[in-house]
């Protein structure tokens, strides 16, 4: 069938569409009704489904056949590590760990934070909570004990499971301060903390809450997969809201498991054969969906990377596990391909390898700028694909189907809507826009499945925020246009999120860092254009009358403020003192105007500003601390 017919057929009837790609994957009972749509806009996919995520990733294939194929090669540059775990290896200690935290009281539904490095031992744990019914909530090993004590607040976790350490380039991540800094920070209780203790990294633990790995294990059973309602959650993954309080995106069992499994061979051109590498991390969506579960889901082989694309050794070190492992695809942001492009323009480090295996590269997470996609196709000589997704709905909004069929590029566009989504741009009147008018970008109602139901406790915030300001759609806060041949051009958010190295901060929340400090009166964040990470946060602050604090100490400590409470993730390096902020006369500060004033951008002068004035003066500011050229 055509992508056409395959696109019109899923949004015609959605229910006949789902109902036949659901018998592809293992229910204990199959479900009956496919789409409960009674409480818009909470809907419900497979309501009566009983399934396991883990039995999908792992043991459905060994019952296959396929037990002594690999199902994970684990590859660390950064500490020359490199394992491989067979399905029968994987389920052996998915099952065991499972069991161990069924020692630790881990029920059915109970909560489980996992805050650890790119280890296997991540991999086993998440896939062990599938196993037990348990929700685990990774948490990004980059974000600092703030962000980890929400999340365990929030999600109200029984375990943390973590590690001694993580390693970046040049420096050790102690996970030891962090996690003692987020329990001191969290009103919930854990019941136990479980370390993985790293070799030659290992810690003293504190018992009777902290126990090690290994120990866990120590009387641990092997522990079988319990059914699971379709509509029971697999995970939550918090990601950036519009203020600081972080918003708990939920994935339900059963559509999860069916859309991912489905995106492998009709988004990714990927069979069960094929091997496959996601090079991001579990901590983000992209890792969730794409390291762990849609691979696993199909049987195929994933690999999992901790190194990065430059400096672990050097530029080659994606070419070298392309080559080593022969990889069909490879999935990373644009960002990745930006700093392989800065290091080695000429590509002398590729001429190295023999990559007769690769056959595509998938972009997301981030605008893919023409020239770095060009770049890529140029080096690789393989299709370079620019798709666009969100946390919320945990596999791609729009791309080119290269396993239905390959679609000519167009560069800057994310391709056209995927089969299950139907994609609109809204103009601020509520119409529906034409062929290349902007707007905000809306998916009509009901999702498909595999995308979020609602928030973890916060069905209102669902509602109000994503499903309320144009009834009957899903506002996905990017704002962009639609061609004439259907391709999606995702021009902006439209909320205060921004994309840093394809991480997705707000920059509410470091506002509400910087406001914490004892001299800043206001600030404003914004994301500037950056070459290599695409933005970059900077920070405007006005000063309390009377301080006495020079300038240079307070941006300072403002930048060790936002490092120690958001993570170094924030890549938040600059915050200058500026002597007044431009707002509207109602005191709205005029944020995107100085965003483009920093990049350079035309700006018309805001009817409502206060005084105008103060845009020459954040001008001239600008140009002191050599932001603007
Ligand atoms: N644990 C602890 N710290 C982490 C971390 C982790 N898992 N990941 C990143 N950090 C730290 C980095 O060490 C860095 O700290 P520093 O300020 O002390 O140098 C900071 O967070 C910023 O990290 P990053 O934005 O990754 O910048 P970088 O300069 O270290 O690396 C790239 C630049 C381009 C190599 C890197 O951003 C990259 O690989 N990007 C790919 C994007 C990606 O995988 N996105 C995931 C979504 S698809
Ligand atoms: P996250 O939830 O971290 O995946 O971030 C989602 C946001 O990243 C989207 O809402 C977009 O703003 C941005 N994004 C993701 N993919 C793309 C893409 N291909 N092009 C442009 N922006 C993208």
């Amino acid at each position: 069938m055509s992508f056409k017919d395959i696109y019109e057929k899923s949004i015609k009837n959605p229910e006949e569409f789902w109902k036949s790609l659901s018998d592809d994957i293992f229910w204990f009972k199959k479900p009956t009704k496919i789409l409960n749509s009674s409480k818009s806009p909470f809907y419900k996919w497979y309501e009566d489904g009983k399934t396991n995520t883990c039995y999908n990733a792992v043991d459905l294939h060994i019952d296959n056949g396929l037990g002594d194929k690999t199902a994970l090669i684990y590859d660390s540059p950064i500490t020359g590590n490199k394992s491989k775990l067979t399905f029968n290896e994987l389920r052996k200690r998915v099952s065991k760990f499972a069991g161990a935290l069924k020692n630790q009281g881990v029920e059915k539904g109970d909560r489980v934070v996992i805050y650890m490095p790119m280890v296997p031992e991540a991999v086993i744990a998440m896939l062990a909570c599938g196993r037990i019914g348990a929700i685990h909530s990774v948490v990004f090993g980059g974000f600092a004990s703030n962000e980890l004590a929400s999340r365990i607040d929030d999600s109200k976790a029984k375990i943390l499971v973590t590690a001694s350490c993580g390693f970046e380039p040049g420096r050790i991540v102690e996970y030891r301060p962090l996690v003692d800094g987020a329990l001191k920070l969290a009103k919930h209780k854990l019941q136990k903390v479980i370390f993985y203790q790293r070799k030659g990294n290992e810690i003293k633990l504190n018992s009777p809450l902290e126990i090690s790995w290994d120990e866990s294990l120590a009387n641990a059973k092997d522990t079988d997969c319990v059914e699971m309602n379709s509509n029971d959650y697999a995970y939550i993954l918090y990601t950036s809201g519009t203020t600081g309080i972080p918003k708990g995106i939920v994935r339900d069992i059963g559509g999860h498991i069916v859309a991912l499994k489905w995106t492998m061979k009709n988004i990714y051109n990927i069979n069960q054969e094929d091997i496959w590498w996601s090079a991001s991390d579990i901590g983000w969506i992209v890792g969730h969906s794409y390291i762990v579960y849609a691979p696993l889901f199909k049987g195929c082989t994933t690999l999992l990377f901790e190194g990065k694309p430059v400096g672990t050794p050097d530029a080659g070190v994606f070419w070298r596990v392309i080559s080593e492992y022969k990889i069909k695809s490879l999935f990373t942001a644009p960002t990745a391909f930006r700093a392989i492009k800065k290091e080695d323009p000429d590509g002398k480090f590729f001429s190295k390898y023999d990559l007769s295996s690769f056959k595509s590269l998938f972009l997301a997470g981030e605008r893919a700028d023409p020239d770095t996609i060009k770049w890529a196709e140029n080096l690789l000589k393989v299709p370079v694909i620019d798709h666009w997704w969100q946390t919320e709905t945990s596999w791609a909004i729009s791309s080119n189907c290269t396993g239905i069929e390959m679609m000519k590029t167009k560069y800057g566009s994310a391709c056209k809507a995927v089969p299950g989504y139907d994609v609109k741009i809204i103009k601020p009147d509520q119409t529906i826009a034409k062929p290349n008018e902007m707007g905000d970008i809306v998916v009509k109602l009901p999702l498909p499945p595999g995308t979020f139901p609602t928030l973890w406790n916060a069905d209102k915030r669902y509602k109000d925020n994503y499903m309320s300001n144009y009834k009957g759609y899903y506002q996905t806060y990017d704002a962009g246009h639609i061609d004439e041949d259907g391709y999606i051009w995702i021009m902006s958010r439209t909320d205060d999120i921004i994309n840093v190295a394809g991480h997705r901060l707000s920059t509410g929340a470091i506002e509400e860092v910087l406001s914490e400090h004892k001299s800043v009166a206001e600030c404003a964040v914004i994301g500037i254009a950056d070459k290599l990470k695409g933005q970059l946060p900077i920070g405007l602050l006005t000063l309390k009358a009377g301080v006495d604090q020079d300038n240079e100490t307070i941006s300072k400590e403002c930048i060790k403020m936002v490092r120690d409470k958001i993570g170094p993730v924030a890549a938040f390096k600059i915050a200058i003192v500026v002597k007044r902020l431009p707002k509207t006369r109602s005191g709205k500060i005029l944020r995107g105007t100085v965003r483009k004033i920093a990049d350079k951008e035309e700006y018309k002068m805001p009817a409502t500003i206060d005084d105008p004035k103060i845009l020459d003066e954040i001008k001239d500011d600008l140009i002191k601390n050599n932001i603007l050229k």
